[in-house]
């Protein structure tokens, strides 16, 4: 039996609760749910478009994020302490009710018509 976890997606002030199967990352989290995080390069660290803040108590239950992921962090909008790219992170039994928010500024799309 497959075990769930928790994720709570910030997102254009919205609060969306799903549960997740243990071992699936932010990123597919996101996209199985229909949250708006685009994750252009399909999680193999070649964009940072999948650029999520976290909660700080669980930005700091992960592990270090390695120098790929930290080069490419560098390179996202909006940058925060608490910043990870959500392809990296996956979801565990100890990130039960990761809190994490989707930054508006990542994103490319203008929202005038
Ligand atoms: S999806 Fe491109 S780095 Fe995460």
């Amino acid at each position: 039996m497959s075990e769930t976890v928790k994720i709570i997606f910030i997102t254009k002030g919205e609060k969306k609760e799903f549960n997740v199967p243990v071992g699936t990352t932010v990123l597919e989290a996101a996209h199985n749910n229909d949250i708006d995080l685009e994750g252009a390069c399909e999680g193999s660290l070649a964009c940072s478009t999948c650029h999520v803040i976290l909660d700080k108590g669980f930005y700091e239950m992960l592990k270090e994020p390695s120098e790929d992921e930290e080069d490419m962090l560098d390179l996202a909008f909006g940058l925060t302490p608490t910043s990870r790219l959500g392809c990296q992170i996956i979801m565990t039994k100890e990130l039960d009710g990761l809190t994490l928010t989707v930054p508006e500024e990542t994103r490319n799309i203008s929202i005038n018509q």
